[in-house]
């Protein structure tokens, strides 16, 4: 694909495809990479034997992205719900939103396309306010929900498949929002330790892998600066820029609307609260789970590797500063007790500090391992904060995120390199920690002028998985330590804010035809690849 500049900020599709306009556009430039992938995929000569019999090679979805029937069967509302139904036009194709994929009624077959997929896990996320209606034990606990989420582990576990569960993705139940703002408010803590409690409680007996939250930075961002997200909170006037502008033209996504809220403290209070939150939960699991289940928890944090765009010191020293405002924003508290120097010399009284009782908590508070979600890589320039800009999160670094230069014309030919240099990054920055790449995938702009056979077609993202593994496989030899890869995602979903406009599935969905799942090219090749078939 040509060069997005969304694509080069986060992994958030929200963000990464945006630019729906451009990715069209690049379609042309796609028909050269597809003609290729294939030939590409076995002259790298990657295999499953390449990696540990152990290592778990799953596919990932998350509730409100698939399952719809959020209030069916006793479930209550998610702020992701309420959005849908009260900015319908925030979303394309709202009126779909409420169904998503029709998951909740299908979870055994898809469990069968799971196991046909040839994967030994499955990344799923448990809806809390289908378990939790009102948010809070209090409110009462939804037994449907829970008797639902029973059976899919089961049926999972018959199967052989591994389930690696998201206790939070995106979906804060829309009564704790109304009831006291959601994570700006520290009461937040004590309600999501509650629910990963139950959660631990009901499940841990077969639930060996936790991914407390997922993504905190796009969930501060996306909430509270540029509001695309719920709760929609920014001070940004109307029609502004949120991510990417100045220099003029680079505006990647539009701010808002603005409910309310101060983008230059929000998004850090709101992080500040997601991380003592994972952090309670941590020593939760520790001290009352994890002897008797013998499980591992861990959080799950967006990842882009930065290179610096030119040799010039500054911008090394920009890259620098890029890494510890995304990933270091969350792994230097979880893993050292603070938040990284630069962050604390740049932001200074914006950002929260944390009490030395809670230091020391935080410090050694990672849990077993960090779950990485990586799409892409970018280029980190020196930019001081525009005077004309408030000061907020995305000028804050004083960096700006941007396309890697590329000889080969394809822009996202250097993102598997890049993964491998994360991994090198993680393993001499943060101890040596365990990982999985919790996310990775490849996106297309949905087109319904396509035929079927047209969609799906996508040897594109065959190559795009077979380049990552192969590069994740480097990153190992060399000593990472990395235990498993989950493409995301196994269908395509609902896009969040994009609605059903972005497709990164290894199934299409015919929604004229009752949901039916249909596998992709890269679903033939991944199950190929799984079942060692070549
Ligand atoms: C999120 C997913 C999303 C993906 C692609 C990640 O940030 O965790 O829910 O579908 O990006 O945008």
């Amino acid at each position: 694909m040509e060069a997005s500049p969304c694509s080069v900020i986060s992994s958030l599709a929200i963000c990464v495809m945006v630019l729906v306009a451009a990715a069209a556009s690049s379609a042309s430039a796609q028909v050269g990479v597809n003609q290729s992938s294939i030939a590409l995929i076995s002259e790298l000569n990657i295999t499953r034997d390449d990696f540990p019999s152990d290592f778990y090679i799953g596919v990932g979805t998350a509730a409100t992205q698939t399952e719809g029937a959020a209030e069916e069967e006793g479930g209550g509302p998610s702020v992701w719900d309420h959005r849908a139904k009260m900015l319908p036009g925030s979303i394309p194709n709202s009126d779909k939103f409420p169904f998503a994929i029709d998951g909740y009624k299908r979870y055994k077959e898809d469990i069968k396309i799971i196991k046909d997929l040839g994967v030994n896990g499955y990344r799923f996320s448990i809806s809390w306010s289908r378990i939790l209606p009102q948010g809070s034990l209090r409110g009462g606990i939804n037994q449907r929900g829970v008797d639902h989420y029973n059976s899919l582990i089961n049926e999972l576990k018959r199967n052989g498949i591994e389930p690696f569960v998201t206790i939070y993705h995106f979906d804060m139940p829309q009564a704790l929002q109304v009831k006291y703002g959601g994570y700006l408010n520290s009461k937040f803590v004590q309600d999501f330790q509650d629910y990963s409690d139950l959660c631990f409680k009901l499940f841990g007996d077969r639930v060996k892998h936790w991914f407390t939250i997922n993504e905190p930075s796009s969930l501060a961002v996306y909430g509270y600066e540029i509001g695309i997200a719920p709760p929609g909170r920014c001070s940004l006037p109307e029609g502004q820029c949120g991510l990417g502008a100045p220099p003029p033209g680079t505006c990647i996504v539009p701010a808002g609307p603005c409910f309310g809220g101060n983008s230059s403290t929000e998004p850090y209070i709101a992080a500040h609260n997601l991380i003592l939150a994972h952090a309670a939960v941590v020593k939760l699991y520790r001290e009352k789970y994890q002897e008797e289940q013998k499980g591992e928890v861990g959080i799950v944090l967006a990842a882009t590797y930065f290179a610096p765009f030119s040799k010039s010191q500054e911008d090394k020293a920009a890259a620098k500063r890029l890494f510890d405002f995304t990933l270091g924003w969350f792994m230097e508290p979880l893993v050292f007790g603070d938040y990284p120097r630069s962050m604390r010399d740049l932001v200074k009284e914006r950002l929260p500090t944390f009490s030395a009782e809670e230091k020391s908590l935080l410090s050694g508070s990672l849990g077993n391992f960090v779950g990485i979600n990586y799409y892409s890589s970018a280029g980190a320039k020196h930019r001081p904060p525009p005077p004309t800009e408030k000061l907020r999160h995305s000028f804050d670094s004083w960096a700006e995120a941007t396309a890697i230069p590329d000889v080969s014309g394809v822009s996202n030919s250097n993102w598997p390199q890049g993964l491998q240099k994360l991994m090198n990054y993680v393993k001499n920055k943060y101890q040596r920690p365990q990982v999985y790449i919790s996310e990775n995938g490849y996106t297309n702009t949905r087109n319904d002028s396509r035929s079927l056979h047209e969609r799906l077609y996508d040897p594109h993202r065959a190559s795009y998985i077979a380049r990552h593994l192969y590069r994740l496989n480097k990153a190992m030899k060399n000593g990472a330590n990395v235990k498993g890869y989950f493409y995301w995602a196994l269908f395509d979903d609902v896009e969040w804010g994009l609605g059903f406009s972005l497709q990164y599935g290894l199934y299409y969905i015919d929604f004229g035809n009752n949901y039916k799942r249909y596998p992709k090219l890269s679903a033939r090749w991944f199950r190929d690849f799984n079942n060692k078939n070549y």
